[in-house]
């Protein structure tokens, strides 16, 4: 049985998931929570070596790639994140299954229901009590990119279409589960945003 929070980041790349989950852990860890700050793909020592299959490998199937994002979940939900849960820390994570919905679903074109099903039997249907969606126009949010100097990824070089497509699904999964979902517009100001975060977050964190 669970006794800590699960908190997910979601969103396109560069939007600033990393930062507001850095954000988020400190205040967390001030308020004296355990916090396990972590991402997929890539929290372990098998994502680590997945991630680099995914984003620095040769081609990927699109099959291949959603059973790929798939079992480097399973093996952190197993391994870092139920474990962390059970301790009754707080995690908070850079993306999650949501993420497979909007880029092997929306953006590859994979049944959404298919892609829903390999993850939950993967993370024995594990879902976060918060998923906080930072959300960008991807145009505005490659420049973010650019302007950073970091080089793009596989699926980061994807055309403009396919980050389209990946920024409505997250829009749309928010809006089919309000009660799980914070939606922020992501061009706002970095404390603002933490503001936003604490406000929803504290009422959570009352009764850990
Ligand atoms: P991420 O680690 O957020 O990128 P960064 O290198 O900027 O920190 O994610 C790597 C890429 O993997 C990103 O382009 C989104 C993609 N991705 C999926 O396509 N499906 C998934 O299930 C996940 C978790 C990520």
């Amino acid at each position: 049985m669970s006794t800590g929070i699960f908190i997910t980041l979601e969103g396109g790349d560069g939007v600033g998931k990393t930062t507001q989950a850095e954000l988020l852990s400190s205040w967390l860890e001030q308020r004296g929570f355990e916090v396990v700050r972590t991402r997929e793909p890539g929290g372990t020592d098998l994502g680590a070596s997945i991630r680099g299959l995914l984003l620095h490998g040769g081609h990927v199937t699109q099959r291949a790639e959603a059973l790929l994002y798939a079992a480097d979940r399973a093996q952190h939900i197993d391994q870092v994140v139920r474990p962390a849960l059970e301790r009754g820390a707080a995690v908070v994570q850079d993306r999650f299954i949501d993420s497979s919905l909007a880029y092997q679903g929306a953006g590859r074109a994979l049944a959404l229901d298919e892609v829903r099903g390999i993850n939950e039997w993967a993370t024995e249907r594990l879902w976060p009590e918060l998923t906080v969606l930072l959300d960008l126009d991807p145009t505005v949010a490659a420049k973010r990119r650019a302007e950073a100097g970091m080089t793009d990824d596989r699926l980061e070089r994807e055309a403009i279409e396919f980050h389209e497509r990946v920024r409505e699904e997250f829009r749309a999964l928010a809006a089919a589960e309000p009660g799980r979902f914070l939606v922020l517009d992501a061009a706002a100001r970095v404390e603002d945003l933490h503001e936003a975060i604490i406000a929803r977050v504290a009422p959570l964190v009352t009764e850990l």
